[in-house]
């Protein structure tokens, strides 16, 4: 027999498990995660809750599903029967990031770890426990509690943008690049609360710095 023969005649067999574990993980693993206590969407082979989910715009289904299950904790399929769990609860957010952050590693982009190495939002347990210690009493509440009128002030910002979406439409429903206004809020309060400096990223996003921040997340893929 030569080595072809021998693969040839192992095939069948590669293909049978193949097929088993697929099987297993599509059709069986689903119905047996111990996450199928957490109230949430039944499962629908494959897809998942996929279509359910992309149909909708980013946060509202998991509002939606929150408040039909009346749960802030709710589980949905991601594709091929992979179980997601959202949480919206401030004991259970304290749970996964803080009290029992060790389990829950982070998905960070691999890319960016590298280009970074030792950036805390990237780092997963004893290191991410290490160096959170250390810059902890930089967040201690007396100087968390400066940060709140800079971020009340931001929010404000990005409200009367929306206020006049709403305006402009006659007081009528009005559709906001939520996201957007999101991501350019976040950057304004970390260019406020860390570097002291306003780069005003909500009412002036067209600023050349604010360009360059966004192309350089752009660049890393982390946006
Ligand atoms: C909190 O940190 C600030 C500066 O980082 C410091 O001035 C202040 O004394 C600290 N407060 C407490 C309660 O540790
Ligand atoms: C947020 O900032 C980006 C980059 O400057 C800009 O292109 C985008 O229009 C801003 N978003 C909103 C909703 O103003």
């Amino acid at each position: 027999m030569t080595h072809y023969d021998v693969a040839r005649s192992a095939l069948p067999y590669v293909a049978a498990a193949a097929v088993s574990w697929y099987f297993y993980k599509l059709f069986v693993a689903p119905f047996l995660s111990p996450l199928r206590k957490i109230p949430g969407r039944p499962y629908k082979p494959i897809v998942g809750n996929m279509l359910e989910a992309l149909n909708a715009e980013a946060m509202d289904n998991t509002i939606n599903w929150m408040t039909e299950y009346k749960s802030r904790i709710v589980r949905f399929y991601f594709l091929y029967g992979e179980c997601r769990v959202l949480v919206a609860d401030p004991e259970l957010v304290r749970h996964v990031m803080i009290t029992n952050s060790k389990n829950y590693l982070r998905p960070a982009s691999r890319s960016l770890a590298s280009i970074v190495p030792g950036f805390i939002l990237l780092l997963d347990g004893e290191e991410h426990h290490a160096l959170r210690k250390l810059i902890n009493p930089a967040f201690n509440s007396t100087s968390t509690n400066e940060f709140i009128p800079i971020f009340e002030e931001t929010a404000r910002k990005v409200l009367n943008l929306w206020q006049q979406e709403v305006e402009k439409n006659g007081g009528k429903d009005a559709q906001v690049p939520a996201q957007s206004h999101m991501a350019n809020l976040t950057l304004e309060a970390v260019c406020r609360c860390g570097f002291d400096y306003d780069i005003n990223s909500v009412e002036d996003p067209d600023h050349a710095g604010v360009q360059s921040f966004q192309r350089m997340l752009a660049g890393l893929q982390i946006k």
